[in-house]
């Protein structure tokens, strides 16, 4: 049964990347003065946009990092009931570890997000007015946080990433909501239905069935009733209609992807189709499962699948590679397939998110012709992607993709491949650094590929409900914006937290 959303109370980014308002900027933040931090959240929250709304000029979201939640004066009963991989971070060694974020990915190298990140605000709008609205919300909170880095955003035409690929097609669509993302409409793939809140949206059925783990608090230290109770009504749901988001800023070695292209291929289009091959998508986005050329007309199809259809399949990646970005991330039908790959789609359901990123730095070339990148002398540019995704659960839909497709070098019967566009190089027993094509009569193996991209920086947020970033503010609750208002239980019990 559908679960209604309370739109009202979610925050607008995880139902809309707000893709009109082309400029957008990220203020990492550092809390020095615990109560101005908190006067200061206060009086963003009417500033604040939610999922119900679709501003044309302006959108703010808030997030926390775990120490964050504790800097702003959140117990540290209270923070043990969110999920551990929020609570031990990103940069946590041994999770680093499990990600593959070693070598020049490792936390240790990093520019951001080992320490001292406890808050971000999110501030999107017109190219024309960025400047003024980021000041604006940099004069307001500025008594109770220091700014550790001013993230910028770039706008690429056709919704392009810096290597020259149109990005953000393949988009989930949460239950009972219209799914938004770079397109007001994109078209609704048929193998997949839309996925269950819970994926997405903390304390609603996921796709097992069941509620999405939520932190909770004591009822004693609701006494305003803002927050909503949880089902056995002995806890106060902190979580619900809040979600995680996960950052991972990439810089990208735009040059040093074509100049490989080119190195390993005879000309222009040889080479763009090899860069094909890596992404699985055309550069204006046409799937080569699909397209035997960047077809526009195929351009935001996302109708497609790997192992088997009754139009076509691909099951040994003749026309996709198993190893390609795009069918590591989400291998549809691939994998533990049946004989209909229903299986694999039930199982990747599980493993969705929802991408919010926004490109940085100057383009290598201002068309993001493909053409033009191939032969743009290298610069000194720092460009790359602020990948943002929303998930429910950070481990088994974000890590669980990182970690096991993109990163691992046995990714379905791969054995030495890692993402080619994404993935740090290893170079070790569990080398990753080769790239296969299957072809016929034999396959071919690009071998020893440098890495395109280095993670320079990364946390965990958790996005809270507005209800749950008053209860954070210790802002007053209006009476409508309370959920769980009107519902009566006795502040006097005290049961432990689980
Ligand atoms: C600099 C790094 C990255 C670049 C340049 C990049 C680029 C792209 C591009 C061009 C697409 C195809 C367009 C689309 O389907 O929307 C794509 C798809 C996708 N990427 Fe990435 N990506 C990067 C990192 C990552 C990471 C770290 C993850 C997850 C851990 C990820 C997950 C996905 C997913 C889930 C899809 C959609 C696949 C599908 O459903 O077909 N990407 N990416």
């Amino acid at each position: 049964m559908t679960e209604v959303l309370e739109i009202d109370d979610i925050q607008g980014l995880v139902v809309r990347g707000y893709g009109t308002l082309h400029a957008a900027r990220f203020l990492l933040l550092e809390v020095t003065d615990p109560e101005a931090a908190r006067r200061y959240l206060a009086s963003a929250i009417t500033r604040v946009n939610r999922a119900s709304e679709s501003p044309a000029d302006v959108a703010l979201q808030l997030a926390f990092t775990a120490h964050g939640m504790t800097q702003l004066g959140i117990s540290e009963q209270v923070l043990a009931t969110f999920s551990r991989e929020f609570i031990e971070g990103m940069a946590d060694s041994v999770r680093a570890e499990s990600l593959g974020d070693l070598g020049a990915n490792a936390p240790d190298a990093w520019r951001w997000g080992r320490a001292n990140i406890h808050a971000m605000v999110m501030v999107y709008a017109t190219s024309a007015t960025i400047d003024e609205q980021v000041g604006r919300e940099l004069a307001e909170l500025a008594a109770g946080f220091r700014v550790v880095h001013e993230q910028r955003t770039t706008h690429l035409p056709d919704h392009k990433e810096h290597f020259g690929w149109r990005d953000g097609l393949s988009m989930p669509t949460i239950d009972g909501v219209p799914s938004r993302g770079h397109h007001e409409h994109p078209p609704k793939p048929s193998w997949t239905t839309p996925l269950a809140p819970g994926e997405f949206v903390l304390g609603y059925r996921n796709e097992y069935g069941v509620r999405s783990e939520s932190p909770v608090v004591v009822l004693a230290s609701d006494p305003n009733n803002q927050l909503p109770y949880t089902d056995d009504r002995t806890h106060k749901d902190l979580g619900r209609n809040g979600t995680y988001l996960v950052y991972r800023q990439y810089t990208q070695h735009v040059q040093a992807l074509w100049r490989t292209l080119a190195s390993n291929t005879t000309d222009a289009e040889a080479a763009i189709a090899l860069g094909a091959k890596m992404v699985g998508r055309w550069p204006n986005g046409a799937p080569i499962v699909d397209a035997d050329h960047d077809d526009p007309e195929m351009a935001t199809n996302n109708d497609f699948l790997y192992y088997g259809t009754a139009k076509d399949h691909d099951r040994i990646g003749l026309k996709c590679p198993i190893g390609a970005h795009v069918r590591r991330a989400n291998p549809r039908d691939q994998l533990a397939p049946d004989r209909t790959g229903s299986d694999s789609i039930a199982m990747v359901r599980k493993h969705q998110m929802i991408r919010r990123g926004r490109p940085y730095g100057p383009p290598v070339s201002e068309t993001m012709d493909p053409h033009e990148l191939l032969t743009a002398p290298a610069d000194r540019e720092d460009r790359g992607l602020h990948f943002i995704c929303v998930v429910g659960a950070i481990n088994r839909q974000f890590e669980l993709v990182q970690r096991s497709w993109l990163h691992s070098a046995n990714f379905n019967g791969l054995f030495e491949d890692g993402d080619p566009i994404s993935a740090v190089r290893v170079r070790d027993a569990n080398a990753n650094d080769d790239f296969t094509v299957p072809c016929e009569p034999v396959r071919k193996k690009y071998k020893e590929l440098p890495a395109f991209t280095q993670l320079v920086g990364g946390a965990y947020f958790f996005l809270p409900s507005i209800a749950a970033l008053r209860f954070i503010a210790r802002a007053p609750a209006s009476p409508s914006s309370a959920p769980g208002a009107g519902s009566s239980a006795s502040p006097s019990t005290r049961p432990p937290l689980r």
